[in-house]
């Protein structure tokens, strides 16, 4: 069994459609384990992002992060990692394939509505910035 880290963007708090969101995780055989509410600040978005530093749109996408509430989470499941990638959907909602989350809820390629670990160790990494090992109830 696996574990991925997952998010809620200010994108989708702001509509009001967490919940809608959570369905669709839940309904693929994901469960959630770890879960809170953060309105992160900057400093911690360019934290979460680091490895993004470099990239033209790292300023954006910072202030984007801290412009209202997240929800993080922590996921549980066969293959978490793959699973939540195929849910979400491509980075840009354009590319999205139809029934993924970033096709029916995503604003932009920036306002994609969620984020989700890209690999087992980049999960573990983002799951331990956002959670102590105790918050984690499987
Ligand atoms: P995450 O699950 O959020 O990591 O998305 P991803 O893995 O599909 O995309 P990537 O890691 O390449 O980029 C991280 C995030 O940066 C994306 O989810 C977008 O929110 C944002 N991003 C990527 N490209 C652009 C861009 O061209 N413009 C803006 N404004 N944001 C971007
Ligand atoms: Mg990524």
């Amino acid at each position: 069994i696996e574990r991925t880290f997952s998010m809620i963007k200010p994108d989708a708090t702001k509509r009001n459609v967490t919940g809608k969101i959570i369905d669709r995780l839940e309904s693929a055989g994901l469960r959630v384990v770890a879960q809170k509410r953060v309105w992160m600040s900057l400093r911690e978005a360019e934290g979460f992002y680091a490895e993004h530093k470099a990239r033209p749109f790292f300023g954006e996408l910072t202030e984007f992060m801290s412009s209202g509430p997240t929800i993080v989470q922590v996921l549980e499941g066969e293959n978490a990692v793959a699973k939540n990638r195929e849910i979400m959907g491509a980075t840009n909602p354009a590319d999205a394939d139809e029934g993924t989350i970033r096709k029916d809820f995503a604003l932009s390629i920036g306002e994609n509505s969620v984020h989700g670990s890209d690999a087992l160790e980049t999960a573990k990494r983002e799951i331990a910035y956002w959670f102590s090992e105790t918050e984690v109830v499987g």
